[in-house]
């Protein structure tokens, strides 16, 4: 495993950690809980478009032992007017967007609280590994808002109407063990095991062909949002330019 180094010399809110074709990043807040304040979620902004990134084949995101991530950053919420919530997402706020278009194979790798926008950030990624001591909410009604870096959306898709609003109206935390049952996390392991499980899947991701990879990804992002019709076609037109692409490689 490499460290990348930091070359200005302060702490990273994000630690990047080179695994030979995966890439991991960490959130780097542990004393606030991994909350995702603006800084923060601009620095994995800015990682996210730097080669080292872009040239992995799989990405794995995680926090620390006690937190994934226990949301947005509760102390920056006053003063986010509409002006500055439009503006917000239009830079730093866009980085679940950024994070759910992602051409590789994406692995969140969940410890600990996983919380408003911080379960909106695994929500953004291709899978979740969890382990035990995982625990999911959706707390943002009772702040007077609602869950809106795309996990809404995100939620309604992956289980239904029915069981977001059992999710984000009451608000309460539920176990890995809840969202394994849920569909929401692939496996569910040991406490301290999280890593090294989620590098196995993403290796093994990160093995397969990668344009084949990205074009899967993109056509079930695109089949979430299409007609049939439409849909059968994004596959047939994929498969195509796949099978030429292979043709080639001969
Ligand atoms: N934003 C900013 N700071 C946060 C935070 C958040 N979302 N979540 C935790 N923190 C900070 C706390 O303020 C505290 O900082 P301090 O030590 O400087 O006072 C530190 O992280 C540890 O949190 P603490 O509340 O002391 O830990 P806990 O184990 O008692 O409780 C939680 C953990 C996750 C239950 C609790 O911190 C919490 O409810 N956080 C807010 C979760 C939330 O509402 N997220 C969605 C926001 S839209």
């Amino acid at each position: 495993m490499t460290e990348i180094p930091d070359p200005s010399g302060t702490e990273p809110l994000i630690q990047l950690q080179d695994h030979g074709k995966v890439v991991v990043l960490q959130l780097n807040r542990p004393a606030k809980l991994n909350a995702l304040s603006t800084a923060l979620e601009q620095e994995l902004l800015e990682v996210l478009r730097s080669p080292a990134v872009g040239s992995a084949a799989a990405i794995v995101f995680t926090g620390s032992a006690r937190a994934f991530s226990a949301g947005a950053d509760t102390s920056e919420l006053p003063q986010m007017t509409p002006e500055r919530i439009a503006a917000y997402y239009r830079g730093s706020g866009s980085v679940y967007d950024v994070v759910s278009r992602l051409p590789q194979p994406t692995v969140a790798a969940i410890s600990g609280y996983c919380l408003g926008a911080g379960f909106e950030l695994a929500l953004a990624c291709d899978i979740r590994i969890a382990d035990e001591t995982a625990q999911f909410g959706l707390p943002e009604v009772g702040l007077g808002i609602l869950p809106s870096s795309g996990g809404l959306t995100r939620l309604v898709r992956a289980v239904g109407a029915a069981v977001t609003r059992e999710i984000i109206l009451f608000g309460e935390r539920f176990p890995a063990t809840e969202a394994y049952r849920l569909g929401l996390v692939r496996e569910v392991v040991a406490a301290g095991e999280v890593m090294p499980v989620a590098l196995e899947r993403a290796g093994f991701l990160a093995a397969q062909p990668a344009l084949a990879v990205a074009w899967t990804k993109a056509a079930i992002d695109a089949a979430a949002e299409s007609s049939s019709a439409s849909s059968l076609l994004i596959e047939q037109l994929a498969y195509a330019a796949l099978n030429r692409s292979a043709e080639e490689g001969k």
